[in-house]
């Protein structure tokens, strides 16, 4: 892999950034300056240092976000912002797209990555991956609506798979689903003449938003949690 390609794909530099960096003799290679940019190293083996930083080797990114109210799940729009907006510059420069969509309004986990790969699993209807989000609803949710959120309502264009409901008070608790149909959870509250005022993703893949990041902030998944996802969507 050329050194400029390694630079930009780790969010450290754009190419033209790198060729200024090596020209300067900001870059070295197993202790060595690079004559060019267009060296081939291998991420596994060289070591690469940018500006006094080593530079690690990574295919691919995987940010847990907690998203808050008023940002798109989007990569850009011209009129409101973006989740990729809470991002500093190095990391929008990894071509991140959210995994899935929260509704402008709705709180919580959010995993931004660029491994389409693994986004296209995770999103699949085939490997029924849960998404659990804490509700807060107009009325009081009977256990007769609860159990028919749990069964499968008529949302318009289909009948839900089945979900868990877990009732907290008689205005909030969790709903467990394995599908992301546009507004689902909204859409199954309507269905039980209720009405979502409140939404938060708490889980996604089995994995719980870490309750250390505020609204806005993220974090890189670890290697287990990545596992976790990964085996979540069918792969070993
Ligand atoms: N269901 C909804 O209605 N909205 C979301 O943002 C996510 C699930």
């Amino acid at each position: 892999m050329r050194l400029d390609r390694f630079l930009s794909d780790t969010g450290t530099a754009t190419r033209t950034e790198s060729a200024k960096a090596v020209r300067a003799g900001q870059v070295t290679v197993n202790g060595t300056r690079p004559k060019s940019a267009s060296l081939h190293i291998d991420p596994e083996k060289d070591v690469v240092v940018f500006q006094g930083r080593t530079v690690v080797y990574r295919q691919f990114t995987y940010l847990m976000l907690n998203k808050p109210d008023g940002y798109l799940s989007a990569t850009e729009d011209s009129r409101d912002p973006t989740v990729l907006d809470l991002l500093p510059t190095e990391l929008r420069r990894l071509n991140l797209f959210p995994c899935g969509r929260l509704d402008k309004n709705t709180l919580g986990f959010l995993l931004l990555t660029n491994d389409g790969d693994l986004a296209h699993k995770l999103l699949s209807p085939r490997y029924h991956v849960e998404k659990t989000y804490r509700y807060r609803c107009e009325v009081p949710l009977s256990a007769e609506d609860a159990s028919r959120l749990e069964s499968g309502v008529d949302i318009g264009d289909c009948v839900t798979k089945p979900a868990k409901v877990r009732r907290e008070t008689d205005d909030t608790g969790t709903i467990t689903v394995t599908e992301g149909k546009f507004h689902q959870i909204k859409r199954m509250f309507e269905a039980v003449d209720n009405k979502i005022i409140g939404l938060e993703r708490v889980s996604f893949g089995g994995l719980a938003l870490d309750p250390t990041l505020a609204r806005g902030e993220f974090r890189p998944l670890t290697e287990a949690e990545e596992a976790h996802l990964r085996h979540a969507a069918g792969e070993q």
